[in-house]
């Protein structure tokens, strides 16, 4: 890349988890370099051409810098919550014993339902602040709490514009397959016919969902519904993912590879047949240690044969009311170490370049000059930090795009 007459942006006083190449892609005494939304210029310090001036610099006097978060899998936008739900649980009620009840997701659709665009973005703006506050630059958003066209639409016209308030690059996936809602109660079929004819064409005209996701489960939709879905998003140009092999083993692992899809998330159930399907669509599979957790699950996701097949993992939070209310990315990179047993650097991988291929984007994730300038930068002593601790966010701020947020309110 040739070099620009000036920087828009100069951060120095940084050593760099590149992420490119092998392992972390450390580079100590670093420095970044921006111009407009790009990464113009990276590496040592001492290689930094003196020549280019800067328009706005800072020394970060010894901190790190990693590739921006990138949280690819949350339902963030939702309005009130499900702590009832989980003291039910606590005293043995199961997740899908719940659902089945017309709790679960459809209690947090009744609530999501009720509330007006600015209501709802007022209940989920604090969600995506605080994944932001951690490092996070990119942001998928997920609907499914309105299960009739409006209402997912707001939940999608919301994620975005918070997206534009916060300065977070959010991307939005219409998962109208989440639930059968109540006025479609046991027709789960003519639902799909619905979101078919009616949904997934009006969400892609309204230029809200950048994909198309379902919930393949008992609690869900079949292989034949799912199937049906992804026909849909297909017919309007929409790339598919998929809530695969959570509580069961549907194979809609598979039945996602089939489709090219970007990404099949959750997992546990995964089947061998998933994973060599998966390998060969180069379907990213997203791990949900939140989740995971939250529910007391025991059986873990085929991590070994993903690693061995070289299907790349990716991490994140799955925020959610329901089985993972959480709003911390860097919590979800502990977790997926000490219950997953990722590696850290494969962790943050998982949460960086790996998490921007389950979204499509290819121009981040690593700290390298033509990609975009979304960086994070932490307060720690090695990156190995980011996974060891749990609770507490030593994260000072993030370029977005190029612009520095940094300090109070970020
Ligand atoms: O990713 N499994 C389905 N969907 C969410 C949970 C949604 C909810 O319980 O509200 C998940 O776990
Ligand atoms: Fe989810």
């Amino acid at each position: 890349m040739s070099l620009p007459a000036r920087f828009d942006v100069l951060c120095t006083g940084l050593h760099l988890a590149t992420l490119d190449g092998e392992g972390w892609g450390v580079v100590r005494d670093g420095a970044i370099g921006v111009v407009g939304d790009t990464i113009a210029w990276v590496g040592a310090e001492r290689d930094r051409p003196r020549d280019v001036a800067a328009t706005w610099s800072r020394d970060f006097g010894g901190a790190w810098a990693t590739p921006g978060l990138v949280d690819c899998h949350t339902h963030l936008v939702y309005a009130g919550h499900r702590a009832g739900e989980f003291e039910r649980r606590l005293r043995g009620a199961t997740y899908a014993e719940i659902a089945r009840e017309g709790g679960g997701i459809l209690s947090t659709v009744r609530a999501t339902r009720a509330a007006d665009a600015g209501a709802l973005a007022e209940a989920s703006r604090p969600r995506l602040a605080a994944i932001a506050a951690e490092g996070a630059t990119t942001v998928e958003i997920k609907s499914g709490y309105g299960l009739e066209r409006e209402a997912e639409l707001k939940q999608l016209a919301v994620a975005r514009s918070l997206g534009r308030e916060l300065g977070v690059d959010v991307r939005t996936t219409l998962l109208a397959a989440h639930a059968v809602p109540p006025e479609f109660a046991g027709r789960p079929d003519a639902w799909i016919d619905a979101v078919c004819a009616d949904i997934v064409p009006a969400a892609a005209r309204s230029g809200l969902a950048d994909a198309v996701d379902a919930f393949c489960d008992t609690i869900g939709f079949t292989r034949d519904e799912t199937r049906r879905v992804f026909e849909a998003a297909r017919a309007h140009g929409l790339p598919v993912k998929l809530h695969a092999e959570q509580l069961s083993d549907q194979d809609g692992a598979a039945l996602a590879a089939e489709y090219g899809a970007l990404s099949a998330d959750h997992l546990e159930w995964l089947s061998p047949r998933g994973i060599e399907a998966m390998a060969g669509a180069g379907t990213v599979a997203v791990l949900l240690p939140g989740a995971y957790y939250a529910l007391r699950e025991t059986r873990l996701p085929p991590i070994d044969a993903l690693r061995a097949r070289g299907v790349p993992m990716a991490v994140a939070t799955d925020c959610n009311p329901g089985s993972s209310p959480t709003t911390s990315p860097l919590l979800m990179l502990n977790m997926a170490c000490t219950l997953f047993r990722l590696t850290p650097p494969e962790a943050l991988r998982g949460m960086t370049h790996v998490a921007a291929r389950a979204l499509g984007l290819a121009d981040r994730g690593r700290l390298r000059a033509g990609l975009r300038a979304d960086v994070a930068v932490y307060a720690i002593d090695e990156p190995a930090e980011l996974a060891w601790r749990f609770g507490g966010n030593p994260c000072l701020g993030a370029l977005r795009a190029g612009v520095p947020h940094f300090g109070s309110g970020q």
